[in-house]
């Protein structure tokens, strides 16, 4: 086989064959044959010319079988784990993972790091002093025996034709595909051994997919994977059009999440955390209601756990910035929008985010938004926080969240604002 031949197939709009798609992934896997321009080709034909349903089925399960799937049968609990396609402020794995293993569920998240404007939990994580992702399968599956949440790094093992396929769309323009990235995250879940899985869609200005219909097919797509590999999986269509919560940034977003552990935290988190939570809850044949078990503190215990079976040490409290600065409002009226692009473009600035896998990030910066939609406010009145380590981060920040009125990142006018439901819609079937 020539991987000339399977660009060309592809680039003049035909279907690929099953014996083209494996020996193509497990062949770029490997090693040295096939070169990187030539599966930047492929990945770009198929970004223009797309896969249908069946393709995409044996595109993940190629990459799938590229790597180790994960044998957690001797975990004793239902497993159960929670996937979001990426959003900015977007906490609710540190918040869910440790409330479903209070509900009975055993979760064992697998995470990346973040790239670009929007944050990876294990970033987030690492903003705890001491805590480590690294597990070998051993220690993953006695913590899930024992504490019942595990947020740890994905083993290069894992779908590692994924790893290098992801690394190459991330600089050819070519991750806004439906097909690639609904095989990216489920090759990944399904390695990773869960038996149940919830896929948090998030659609609007500070998302992957800008509108509905291309969300609503991401997810079907990603159901059928999961339920086409034994794995039951539901997905919520949910917004990102605002902030997700008050604070973007990893520690920042850190200390909201135990907020809401400890039964406070702003409502759109908890409003979310509940959705997906219920779901969990679903999936894995479990009795318990979520929103109790949030208030009993009995999932804050579990997130405590967790972070000291990983090293952590919270006592030690969460580092903060050196510096602070405010954007303040230019008018006086009610907020309509807090642009989640634009705020999370602007951390990135101020170092919470990374240009380059290799670069490390900042467990202090980000943005702490003071106003959420709805809110009323007066002209001068801080409607943002800036947070960095270095003063020069502040300038190119503040160029982007520029203009802070009425075309601002932070939208206000005289209209009333009523809040739309976060949760647009649930998907079971795929
Ligand atoms: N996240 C992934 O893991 N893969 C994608 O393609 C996009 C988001």
């Amino acid at each position: 086989m020539r991987a000339h031949d399977v660009i060309v197939a592809k680039r003049d709009g035909g279907r690929l064959t099953d014996e083209q798609i494996d020996w193509f992934i497990s062949t770029y896997a490997e090693g040295s044959q096939i070169a990187d321009e030539q599966a930047a080709a492929l990945v770009m034909a198929i970004f223009l010319n797309g896969m249908d349903d069946e393709e995409v089925a044996r595109w993940t399960g190629a990459m799938i079988d590229s790597g180790d799937r994960l044998d957690l049968s001797s975990v004793d609990r239902p497993t159960v784990d929670k996937h979001s396609t990426g959003g900015v402020g977007d906490k609710i794995s540190l918040i869910v993972v440790p409330l479903l293993a209070a509900c009975g569920a055993a979760v064992p998240q697998l995470s990346g790091r973040g790239l670009g404007h929007t944050g990876g939990t294990l970033d987030k994580m690492e903003a705890i002093q001491g805590w480590r992702p690294e597990m070998s399968l051993d220690q993953m599956r006695n913590q899930l025996n024992t504490v019942g949440a595990v947020i740890a790094g994905a083993s290069a093992a894992l779908a590692p034709a994924d790893r290098k396929l992801y690394a190459l769309r991330d600089v050819t323009g070519t991750v806004e595909s439906i097909p690639l990235i609904a095989s990216s995250i489920m090759s990944k879940k399904i390695a990773e051994g869960t038996r149940g899985l919830t896929l948090d869609v998030k659609v609007g200005a500070g998302a992957f997919m800008g509108d509905l219909a291309s969300a609503d097919a991401l997810a079907r797509t990603m159901v059928r994977l999961g339920q086409a590999h034994g794995v039951a999986t539901s997905a919520l269509v949910t917004r990102m059009d605002h902030v997700l919560g008050h604070a973007v940034g990893n520690g920042l977003e850190v200390a909201e999440a135990m907020d809401v552990l400890a039964g406070g935290g702003p409502s759109d988190v908890v409003e979310l955390s509940l959705a997906l939570a219920d779901d969990m809850v679903r999936l894995a044949g479990l009795d318990a209601v979520p929103a109790d078990v949030l208030a009993s503190g009995a999932a804050m215990e579990t997130f405590e756990a967790m972070v000291a079976a990983q090293g952590g040490d919270l006592s030690a409290g969460l580092a903060t910035a050196e510096f602070r600065r405010e954007i303040r409002a230019q008018r006086s009226g009610v907020v309509q929008g807090v642009d989640a692009r634009r705020v999370g473009v602007a951390a990135w600035h101020l170092g919470a985010g990374r240009a380059r896998k290799e670069d490390d990030v900042s467990a202090t910066a980000g943005i702490v938004c003071r106003v959420r939609p709805g809110d009323e406010v007066q002209a001068g009145q801080p409607v943002l926080e800036l947070h960095a380590d270095d003063e020069q981060r502040f300038a190119r920040a503040e160029a982007e969240l520029a203009g802070v009125d009425l075309i601002g990142a932070v939208r206000i006018d005289d209209e009333a604002y009523v809040a739309p439901p976060i949760v647009i819609e649930a998907i079971s079937e795929p």
